[in-house]
Protein backbone atom coordinates (compact mmCIF):
# COMPACT_ATOMS: atom_id res chain seq x y z
CA UNK A 1 0.00 0.00 0.00
CA UNK A 2 1.12 3.44 -0.70
CA UNK A 3 2.24 5.39 2.09
CA UNK A 4 0.71 8.48 2.68
CA UNK A 5 2.59 11.59 4.78
CA UNK A 6 1.18 12.36 8.21
CA UNK A 7 0.65 16.02 7.08
CA UNK A 8 -1.31 14.93 4.21
CA UNK A 9 -3.21 12.50 6.40
CA UNK A 10 -4.36 15.27 8.76
CA UNK A 11 -5.78 17.41 5.72
CA UNK A 12 -7.97 14.46 4.22
CA UNK A 13 -11.48 13.37 5.10
CA UNK A 14 -12.30 11.03 6.65
CA UNK A 15 -13.24 7.77 4.35
CA UNK A 16 -13.22 4.09 3.46
CA UNK A 17 -9.94 3.59 1.67
CA UNK A 18 -7.61 2.12 3.65
CA UNK A 19 -3.96 3.90 4.41
CA UNK A 20 -0.58 3.70 5.55
CA UNK A 21 1.86 5.96 7.46
CA UNK A 22 5.16 5.50 8.57
CA UNK A 23 7.16 7.24 11.23
CA UNK A 24 8.32 7.66 15.23
CA UNK A 25 5.87 7.24 18.24
CA UNK A 26 5.79 11.05 20.28
CA UNK A 27 3.41 9.46 23.01
CA UNK A 28 1.40 5.95 23.85
CA UNK A 29 -1.41 5.50 26.48
CA UNK A 30 -3.99 2.59 26.57
CA UNK A 31 -7.02 2.02 28.82
CA UNK A 32 -8.84 -1.15 29.30
CA UNK A 33 -8.95 -2.13 25.20
CA UNK A 34 -7.87 0.63 23.73
CA UNK A 35 -4.58 1.53 22.62
CA UNK A 36 -4.06 5.55 21.62
CA UNK A 37 -0.49 6.63 20.40
CA UNK A 38 1.00 9.60 18.19
CA UNK A 39 3.24 8.95 15.06
CA UNK A 40 5.06 11.72 13.68
CA UNK A 41 7.48 11.72 10.51
CA UNK A 42 8.64 14.94 10.35
CA UNK A 43 6.78 16.20 7.47
CA UNK A 44 4.92 18.76 9.19
CA UNK A 45 4.88 19.66 13.49
CA UNK A 46 1.57 17.21 14.39
CA UNK A 47 1.50 13.70 14.86
CA UNK A 48 -1.57 11.86 13.69
CA UNK A 49 -3.62 9.84 16.36
CA UNK A 50 -3.46 6.16 16.03
CA UNK A 51 -6.37 4.22 17.83
CA UNK A 52 -6.76 0.41 18.00
CA UNK A 53 -9.77 -0.83 20.00
CA UNK A 54 -8.60 -4.66 21.06
CA UNK A 55 -12.28 -6.08 22.28
CA UNK A 56 -12.56 -6.06 18.12
CA UNK A 57 -11.13 -9.03 16.05
CA UNK A 58 -9.68 -6.94 13.77
CA UNK A 59 -7.86 -4.61 16.73
CA UNK A 60 -6.78 -7.27 18.74
CA UNK A 61 -5.21 -8.86 15.21
CA UNK A 62 -4.00 -5.19 14.19
CA UNK A 63 -2.28 -5.52 18.14
CA UNK A 64 -1.26 -9.00 19.32
CA UNK A 65 -0.86 -8.64 23.61
CA UNK A 66 2.87 -9.63 22.64
CA UNK A 67 3.55 -6.41 20.83
CA UNK A 68 2.21 -3.67 23.17
CA UNK A 69 5.04 -3.15 24.46
CA UNK A 70 7.24 -2.68 21.94
CA UNK A 71 5.07 0.25 20.88
CA UNK A 72 7.06 2.99 22.91
CA UNK A 73 8.36 6.61 22.59
CA UNK A 74 11.01 6.77 19.47
CA UNK A 75 9.98 3.44 18.43
CA UNK A 76 9.33 3.57 14.58
CA UNK A 77 6.21 1.80 12.85
CA UNK A 78 4.28 1.58 9.87
CA UNK A 79 0.44 1.43 10.30
CA UNK A 80 -2.26 0.71 8.35
CA UNK A 81 -5.90 1.54 8.78
CA UNK A 82 -8.94 4.13 7.96
CA UNK A 83 -9.23 7.62 8.43
CA UNK A 84 -12.30 8.31 11.20
CA UNK A 85 -13.37 11.44 12.39
CA UNK A 86 -11.78 12.30 15.40
CA UNK A 87 -13.84 12.82 18.59
CA UNK A 88 -10.90 14.80 20.19
CA UNK A 89 -10.70 18.90 19.70
CA UNK A 90 -6.91 18.65 18.56
CA UNK A 91 -7.30 17.07 14.90
CA UNK A 92 -9.94 16.67 13.03
CA UNK A 93 -9.05 13.16 11.97
CA UNK A 94 -7.42 9.52 13.52
CA UNK A 95 -6.41 6.85 12.24
CA UNK A 96 -8.27 3.62 13.22
CA UNK A 97 -5.47 0.85 12.74
CA UNK A 98 -5.64 -2.53 11.01
CA UNK A 99 -2.86 -3.60 11.02
CA UNK A 100 0.76 -2.28 13.03
CA UNK A 101 4.22 -3.08 12.89
CA UNK A 102 7.00 -2.43 14.65
CA UNK A 103 10.03 -1.47 12.54
CA UNK A 104 12.87 -0.77 14.59
CA UNK A 105 12.10 -0.44 19.08
CA UNK A 106 13.28 2.14 20.89
CA UNK A 107 13.63 0.89 24.73
CA UNK A 108 12.32 3.41 27.30
CA UNK A 109 15.26 2.44 30.20
CA UNK A 110 17.83 3.71 27.26
CA UNK A 111 16.02 6.18 24.69
CA UNK A 112 17.76 9.69 25.84
CA UNK A 113 13.77 11.41 24.64
CA UNK A 114 11.53 10.58 26.75
CA UNK A 115 8.23 12.63 27.13
CA UNK A 116 9.18 15.56 29.23
CA UNK A 117 10.91 18.67 27.53
CA UNK A 118 14.33 18.05 27.93
CA UNK A 119 16.85 21.54 28.05
CA UNK A 120 18.34 22.99 24.88
CA UNK A 121 21.94 22.52 26.48
CA UNK A 122 20.84 18.97 26.84
CA UNK A 123 19.61 18.38 23.61
CA UNK A 124 22.61 19.96 22.17
CA UNK A 125 24.89 16.82 23.46
CA UNK A 126 22.87 14.46 21.38
CA UNK A 127 22.71 16.47 18.53
CA UNK A 128 21.90 13.00 16.42
CA UNK A 129 18.97 12.61 17.97
CA UNK A 130 17.57 16.41 18.74
CA UNK A 131 15.77 16.72 15.17
CA UNK A 132 13.00 13.92 16.79
CA UNK A 133 12.08 16.80 18.93
CA UNK A 134 9.36 18.86 17.67
CA UNK A 135 11.48 22.32 18.37
CA UNK A 136 14.11 21.13 15.76
CA UNK A 137 12.24 19.68 13.21
CA UNK A 138 10.02 23.12 13.27
CA UNK A 139 13.18 24.66 13.18
CA UNK A 140 15.13 22.67 10.26
CA UNK A 141 11.57 23.09 8.29
CA UNK A 142 11.47 27.14 8.75
CA UNK A 143 15.29 27.02 7.73
CA UNK A 144 14.15 25.22 4.83
CA UNK A 145 11.61 27.47 3.64
CA UNK A 146 13.83 30.36 4.38
CA UNK A 147 16.49 29.02 2.06
CA UNK A 148 13.85 28.66 -0.42
CA UNK A 149 12.75 32.11 -0.44
CA UNK A 150 16.20 34.11 -0.22
CA UNK A 151 16.86 31.87 -3.68
CA UNK A 152 13.46 33.07 -5.01
CA UNK A 153 14.12 36.99 -3.67
CA UNK A 154 17.31 36.82 -5.70
CA UNK A 155 16.29 34.47 -8.71
CA UNK A 156 13.15 36.56 -9.41
CA UNK A 157 15.64 39.73 -9.75
CA UNK A 158 17.53 38.47 -12.21
CA UNK A 159 20.46 37.67 -9.95
CA UNK A 160 22.82 34.86 -10.54
CA UNK A 161 23.95 32.25 -7.85
CA UNK A 162 28.08 31.99 -7.99
CA UNK A 163 29.28 29.41 -6.27
CA UNK A 164 32.43 30.71 -4.33
CA UNK A 165 34.87 28.68 -3.31
CA UNK A 166 35.51 27.52 0.48
CA UNK A 167 39.60 27.64 0.23
CA UNK A 168 41.13 30.41 -0.30
CA UNK A 169 44.51 32.67 0.06
CA UNK A 170 42.88 35.85 0.88
CA UNK A 171 41.65 36.78 4.09
CA UNK A 172 38.24 38.85 2.65
CA UNK A 173 37.99 40.67 5.69
CA UNK A 174 41.41 41.95 6.86
CA UNK A 175 40.50 40.85 10.30
CA UNK A 176 42.74 37.74 10.60
CA UNK A 177 40.37 35.46 12.07
CA UNK A 178 40.84 32.47 9.52
CA UNK A 179 41.35 28.53 9.59
CA UNK A 180 44.31 27.71 8.01
CA UNK A 181 44.32 24.51 6.04
CA UNK A 182 46.97 21.72 5.81
CA UNK A 183 47.42 18.09 5.46
CA UNK A 184 47.86 15.54 7.42
CA UNK A 185 50.87 15.71 9.54
CA UNK A 186 54.14 14.24 7.46
CA UNK A 187 54.04 11.07 9.96
CA UNK A 188 50.63 10.09 9.09
CA UNK A 189 50.73 10.93 5.31
CA UNK A 190 53.92 8.64 5.44
CA UNK A 191 51.96 5.93 7.21
CA UNK A 192 49.16 5.96 4.75
CA UNK A 193 50.62 6.29 1.45
CA UNK A 194 54.57 6.74 1.74
CA UNK A 195 54.48 7.46 -2.13
CA UNK A 196 53.00 10.61 -1.78
CA UNK A 197 55.72 11.86 0.61
CA UNK A 198 57.91 14.25 -1.20
CA UNK A 199 60.90 15.64 -0.12
CA UNK A 200 60.82 19.49 0.28
CA UNK A 201 57.73 20.57 0.58
CA UNK A 202 56.19 22.35 3.87
CA UNK A 203 53.21 20.47 4.21
CA UNK A 204 51.96 22.17 7.22
CA UNK A 205 51.82 25.56 4.68
CA UNK A 206 49.68 23.54 2.19
CA UNK A 207 47.65 24.51 -0.45
CA UNK A 208 50.73 22.77 -2.78
CA UNK A 209 53.15 24.81 -0.66
CA UNK A 210 51.09 28.08 -0.63
CA UNK A 211 49.22 29.36 3.07
CA UNK A 212 45.11 28.69 2.31
CA UNK A 213 42.42 29.22 4.34
CA UNK A 214 39.09 28.75 5.09
CA UNK A 215 37.03 31.38 3.87
CA UNK A 216 35.60 34.24 5.87
CA UNK A 217 33.24 35.75 2.80
CA UNK A 218 32.85 35.33 -0.60
CA UNK A 219 32.39 39.02 -1.61
CA UNK A 220 35.72 39.63 -3.00
CA UNK A 221 34.69 36.47 -5.77
CA UNK A 222 31.45 37.61 -5.49
CA UNK A 223 32.75 41.31 -6.70
CA UNK A 224 34.88 39.55 -9.72
CA UNK A 225 31.39 37.93 -11.10
CA UNK A 226 29.17 41.38 -10.31
CA UNK A 227 31.88 43.42 -12.26
CA UNK A 228 30.72 41.00 -15.15
CA UNK A 229 27.13 39.33 -14.71
CA UNK A 230 26.01 42.16 -12.76
CA UNK A 231 23.83 41.07 -10.29
CA UNK A 232 25.04 37.98 -8.27
CA UNK A 233 24.99 36.43 -4.72
CA UNK A 234 26.53 33.81 -2.80
CA UNK A 235 24.49 31.28 -0.46
CA UNK A 236 27.16 29.05 1.11
CA UNK A 237 29.32 28.45 4.51
CA UNK A 238 31.86 30.69 5.99
CA UNK A 239 34.19 29.93 8.34
CA UNK A 240 35.76 32.73 11.56
CA UNK A 241 38.29 31.35 13.70
CA UNK A 242 37.01 33.88 16.29
CA UNK A 243 36.70 31.90 20.01
CA UNK A 244 34.04 33.90 21.44
CA UNK A 245 31.08 31.45 22.90
CA UNK A 246 27.98 33.60 22.61
CA UNK A 247 24.52 32.70 21.67
CA UNK A 248 25.07 34.59 18.31
CA UNK A 249 28.86 33.38 17.25
CA UNK A 250 29.60 29.93 15.34
CA UNK A 251 32.49 29.11 13.39
CA UNK A 252 31.20 27.71 10.87
CA UNK A 253 27.80 29.60 9.39
CA UNK A 254 25.73 29.94 5.94
CA UNK A 255 26.57 33.07 4.41
CA UNK A 256 24.01 35.16 1.86
CA UNK A 257 26.02 37.83 0.09
CA UNK A 258 24.62 39.72 -2.59
CA UNK A 259 26.45 41.70 -4.73
CA UNK A 260 25.68 44.48 -7.67
CA UNK A 261 26.86 46.75 -10.16
CA UNK A 262 25.59 50.09 -10.64
CA UNK A 263 24.09 50.66 -7.17
CA UNK A 264 25.32 52.50 -4.83
CA UNK A 265 24.27 52.43 -0.84
CA UNK A 266 20.76 53.57 -1.37
CA UNK A 267 20.12 50.96 -3.62
CA UNK A 268 21.77 48.32 -1.37
CA UNK A 269 19.52 49.03 1.74
CA UNK A 270 16.72 48.92 -0.72
CA UNK A 271 17.56 45.26 -1.65
CA UNK A 272 18.36 44.01 1.85
CA UNK A 273 15.01 46.00 3.07
CA UNK A 274 13.04 43.92 0.31
CA UNK A 275 15.31 41.01 0.78
CA UNK A 276 14.21 40.75 4.41
CA UNK A 277 10.55 41.18 3.81
CA UNK A 278 10.19 38.79 1.70
CA UNK A 279 11.73 36.06 3.57
CA UNK A 280 9.79 36.57 6.44
CA UNK A 281 6.64 37.06 4.84
CA UNK A 282 6.95 33.53 2.93
CA UNK A 283 7.58 31.75 6.16
CA UNK A 284 4.75 33.93 7.93
CA UNK A 285 2.53 32.71 5.20
CA UNK A 286 3.90 28.59 4.75
CA UNK A 287 4.94 27.88 8.05
CA UNK A 288 2.18 28.77 9.63
CA UNK A 289 2.27 25.62 12.00
CA UNK A 290 5.23 25.81 13.01
CA UNK A 291 5.49 29.82 13.92
CA UNK A 292 2.72 29.49 15.85
CA UNK A 293 4.46 26.80 17.66
CA UNK A 294 7.55 29.28 18.47
CA UNK A 295 4.99 31.80 19.13
CA UNK A 296 3.57 29.88 21.77
CA UNK A 297 6.60 28.19 23.50
CA UNK A 298 9.73 30.33 22.42
CA UNK A 299 9.09 33.63 21.70
CA UNK A 300 5.37 35.40 22.60
CA UNK A 301 4.07 37.66 20.58
CA UNK A 302 7.01 36.75 17.30
CA UNK A 303 3.73 36.79 14.48
CA UNK A 304 2.83 40.11 15.32
CA UNK A 305 6.52 41.04 15.74
CA UNK A 306 7.53 39.71 12.35
CA UNK A 307 3.99 41.10 10.65
CA UNK A 308 4.78 44.64 11.80
CA UNK A 309 8.70 44.46 10.47
CA UNK A 310 6.93 43.31 6.80
CA UNK A 311 4.02 46.51 7.05
CA UNK A 312 7.00 48.84 8.23
CA UNK A 313 9.77 50.95 6.58
CA UNK A 314 13.20 50.09 8.42
CA UNK A 315 14.64 53.24 10.05
CA UNK A 316 17.44 54.59 8.50
CA UNK A 317 20.31 56.76 10.69
CA UNK A 318 24.36 57.54 10.61
CA UNK A 319 26.48 55.80 12.67
CA UNK A 320 27.00 59.56 14.17
CA UNK A 321 23.38 59.55 14.54
CA UNK A 322 23.10 56.70 16.69
CA UNK A 323 25.90 57.57 18.51
CA UNK A 324 24.21 60.73 19.73
CA UNK A 325 20.98 58.49 20.42
CA UNK A 326 23.22 56.45 23.11
CA UNK A 327 24.62 59.27 24.56
CA UNK A 328 21.41 60.96 24.61
CA UNK A 329 19.87 57.92 26.53
CA UNK A 330 23.06 58.57 29.07
CA UNK A 331 21.98 61.87 29.69
CA UNK A 332 18.73 60.44 30.22
CA UNK A 333 20.14 57.57 33.07
CA UNK A 334 20.51 54.50 30.54
CA UNK A 335 23.89 52.82 31.73
CA UNK A 336 25.75 50.65 29.60
CA UNK A 337 28.89 48.39 30.60
CA UNK A 338 30.67 50.24 27.14
CA UNK A 339 30.46 54.09 26.91
CA UNK A 340 29.46 54.87 23.22
CA UNK A 341 32.35 57.04 21.84
CA UNK A 342 32.57 58.28 18.38
CA UNK A 343 34.85 55.74 17.04
CA UNK A 344 34.43 52.71 18.87
CA UNK A 345 32.55 49.75 17.50
CA UNK A 346 28.80 49.26 18.58
CA UNK A 347 28.66 46.81 21.40
CA UNK A 348 25.11 44.53 21.39
CA UNK A 349 24.14 46.56 24.42
CA UNK A 350 24.00 49.80 22.18
CA UNK A 351 22.51 47.32 19.47
CA UNK A 352 19.82 45.85 21.60
CA UNK A 353 19.10 49.63 23.23
CA UNK A 354 18.57 51.37 19.50
CA UNK A 355 16.43 48.77 18.13
CA UNK A 356 14.53 48.16 21.05
CA UNK A 357 14.16 51.32 23.13
CA UNK A 358 14.72 54.30 20.62
CA UNK A 359 13.56 52.34 17.17
CA UNK A 360 11.47 49.83 17.95
CA UNK A 361 12.38 47.63 14.79
CA UNK A 362 14.93 47.57 12.50
CA UNK A 363 17.57 50.28 11.97
CA UNK A 364 19.75 50.04 9.49
CA UNK A 365 23.18 52.40 10.65
CA UNK A 366 25.01 54.07 7.79
CA UNK A 367 28.20 55.87 7.27
CA UNK A 368 30.90 54.11 10.19
CA UNK A 369 34.19 55.49 10.75
CA UNK A 370 36.97 53.96 8.50
CA UNK A 371 39.04 53.04 11.21
CA UNK A 372 36.29 50.25 12.29
CA UNK A 373 35.30 48.47 8.88
CA UNK A 374 37.39 46.80 5.94
CA UNK A 375 39.57 47.99 3.83
CA UNK A 376 36.71 48.04 0.64
CA UNK A 377 34.08 50.50 1.81
CA UNK A 378 34.04 53.57 -0.34
CA UNK A 379 35.63 56.72 1.58
CA UNK A 380 33.03 59.22 1.96
CA UNK A 381 33.75 63.00 0.86
CA UNK A 382 34.94 63.62 4.65
CA UNK A 383 37.89 61.33 4.37
CA UNK A 384 36.69 59.57 7.77
CA UNK A 385 33.34 57.71 7.10
CA UNK A 386 33.21 54.77 4.86
CA UNK A 387 29.75 53.95 3.19
CA UNK A 388 29.20 50.77 5.72
CA UNK A 389 25.89 49.84 6.41
CA UNK A 390 24.59 47.23 9.30
CA UNK A 391 21.15 46.39 9.75
CA UNK A 392 20.30 45.62 13.27
CA UNK A 393 17.69 43.62 14.72
CA UNK A 394 15.63 43.74 18.22
CA UNK A 395 16.34 40.71 20.41
CA UNK A 396 19.98 39.69 18.18
CA UNK A 397 21.81 43.04 17.08
CA UNK A 398 23.85 42.87 13.66
CA UNK A 399 22.59 40.37 11.24
CA UNK A 400 23.67 42.19 7.87
CA UNK A 401 26.81 43.74 7.08
CA UNK A 402 27.41 45.56 3.93
CA UNK A 403 28.77 48.55 2.12
CA UNK A 404 29.58 50.06 -1.26
CA UNK A 405 32.98 49.35 -2.16
CA UNK A 406 35.67 51.40 -2.92
CA UNK A 407 35.51 51.32 -6.95
CA UNK A 408 38.60 53.77 -7.15
CA UNK A 409 41.78 52.31 -7.83
CA UNK A 410 43.88 55.23 -6.60
CA UNK A 411 41.63 55.85 -3.14
CA UNK A 412 41.48 51.84 -2.18
CA UNK A 413 45.56 51.80 -2.98
CA UNK A 414 45.93 54.41 -0.33
CA UNK A 415 43.75 52.59 1.88
CA UNK A 416 45.28 49.30 1.75
CA UNK A 417 48.69 51.41 2.45
CA UNK A 418 47.13 52.28 5.53
CA UNK A 419 46.54 48.94 6.56
CA UNK A 420 50.04 47.60 5.28
CA UNK A 421 47.61 45.02 3.56
CA UNK A 422 50.47 43.74 0.35
CA UNK A 423 48.40 44.99 -2.86
CA UNK A 424 50.39 41.38 -4.60
CA UNK A 425 48.05 39.93 -2.57
CA UNK A 426 45.26 41.39 -3.83
CA UNK A 427 46.47 42.26 -7.40
CA UNK A 428 43.51 40.64 -8.88
CA UNK A 429 40.98 42.86 -6.68
CA UNK A 430 42.70 45.53 -8.42
CA UNK A 431 42.63 44.44 -11.37
CA UNK A 432 38.62 45.14 -11.51
CA UNK A 433 39.55 49.10 -10.57
CA UNK A 434 41.45 49.39 -13.46
CA UNK A 435 39.51 47.43 -16.19
CA UNK A 436 35.66 48.87 -16.39
CA UNK A 437 35.53 49.71 -12.70
CA UNK A 438 31.97 50.56 -11.60
CA UNK A 439 29.97 51.67 -8.98
CA UNK A 440 29.07 48.80 -6.75
CA UNK A 441 27.57 47.78 -3.74
CA UNK A 442 26.93 44.39 -1.70
CA UNK A 443 25.63 42.54 1.87
CA UNK A 444 26.18 39.54 4.23
CA UNK A 445 23.61 38.67 5.89
CA UNK A 446 24.35 35.41 8.50
CA UNK A 447 21.44 32.91 7.59
CA UNK A 448 21.72 31.34 11.67
CA UNK A 449 20.83 35.14 12.73
CA UNK A 450 18.04 35.37 10.67
CA UNK A 451 16.78 32.06 12.05
CA UNK A 452 17.21 33.10 15.43
CA UNK A 453 15.20 35.87 14.61
CA UNK A 454 12.17 34.49 12.62
CA UNK A 455 12.13 31.40 14.89
CA UNK A 456 13.00 33.36 18.45
CA UNK A 457 15.36 30.76 19.29
CA UNK A 458 18.27 32.28 21.96
CA UNK A 459 21.13 30.27 21.25
CA UNK A 460 22.43 30.56 17.76
CA UNK A 461 23.86 26.37 18.16
CA UNK A 462 19.88 25.55 18.04
CA UNK A 463 19.08 26.62 14.54
CA UNK A 464 21.75 24.65 12.66
CA UNK A 465 21.78 21.30 12.34
CA UNK A 466 25.46 20.80 13.41
CA UNK A 467 26.78 23.71 15.72
CA UNK A 468 30.64 24.38 14.96
CA UNK A 469 31.72 26.27 18.27
CA UNK A 470 34.98 25.75 20.05
CA UNK A 471 33.77 23.08 22.11
CA UNK A 472 31.91 21.39 19.35
CA UNK A 473 32.67 19.55 16.37
CA UNK A 474 32.32 16.15 16.97
CA UNK A 475 30.16 15.41 14.36
O1 LIG B 1 29.75 41.81 8.99
P1 LIG B 1 30.44 40.67 8.33
O2 LIG B 1 31.75 40.25 8.86
O3 LIG B 1 30.54 41.09 6.80
C1 LIG B 1 31.15 40.38 5.80
O4 LIG B 1 31.63 39.29 5.88
C2 LIG B 1 31.05 41.07 4.46
N1 LIG B 1 32.07 40.49 3.56
C3 LIG B 1 29.66 40.89 3.89
C4 LIG B 1 29.47 41.53 2.56
O5 LIG B 1 29.44 42.74 2.48
N2 LIG B 1 29.36 40.76 1.51
O6 LIG B 1 29.47 39.40 8.33
C5 LIG B 1 28.18 39.48 7.75
C6 LIG B 1 27.15 38.86 8.66
C7 LIG B 1 27.02 39.53 10.01
O7 LIG B 1 26.19 40.66 9.94
C8 LIG B 1 26.41 38.41 10.84
O8 LIG B 1 25.02 38.33 10.62
C9 LIG B 1 27.05 37.18 10.26
O9 LIG B 1 27.52 37.52 8.96
N3 LIG B 1 28.18 36.71 11.08
C10 LIG B 1 28.14 35.62 11.86
N4 LIG B 1 27.14 34.75 12.12
C11 LIG B 1 27.40 33.73 12.96
N5 LIG B 1 28.60 33.52 13.56
C12 LIG B 1 29.63 34.37 13.34
N6 LIG B 1 30.81 34.15 13.91
C13 LIG B 1 29.41 35.48 12.45
N7 LIG B 1 30.20 36.49 12.00
C14 LIG B 1 29.43 37.22 11.17
MG1 LIG C 1 29.84 43.03 10.62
Amino acid sequence: MKRTRVKELLSSSPGTTPVSAKGWIRTKRESKDLVFFEINDGSCLSAIQVVVDRSTAEGAQALAKSDLPRLQTGASVAVEGTLVESPGKNQAVELHATSIQVIGEAPSDSYPLQKKRHSFEFLREIAHLRPRTNTFGAVMRVRNRMAMAIHEYFQQLGFTWVHTPIITASDAEGAGEMFQVTTLPLEKIAKADPSRFKEGIDYSRDFFGKPSYLTVSGQLNAEIFATALDRVYTFGPTFRAENSNTSRHLAEFWMIEPEVAFCDISCNMDLAEGFLKHVLQAVLRDCAEDMAFFDARIQPGILNQLQEVVDSTFTRITYTQAIADLEAGMARGVSFDYKPSWGADLQSEHEKYLTEEVYHGPVIVTDYPKEIKAFYMKLNEDGKTVRGMDILVPRLGEIIGGSEREERLDVLEARMKELSLDPQDYWWYLDLRRFGTVPHSGFGLGFERLIQYVTGMQNIRDVIPFPRTPKNAEF
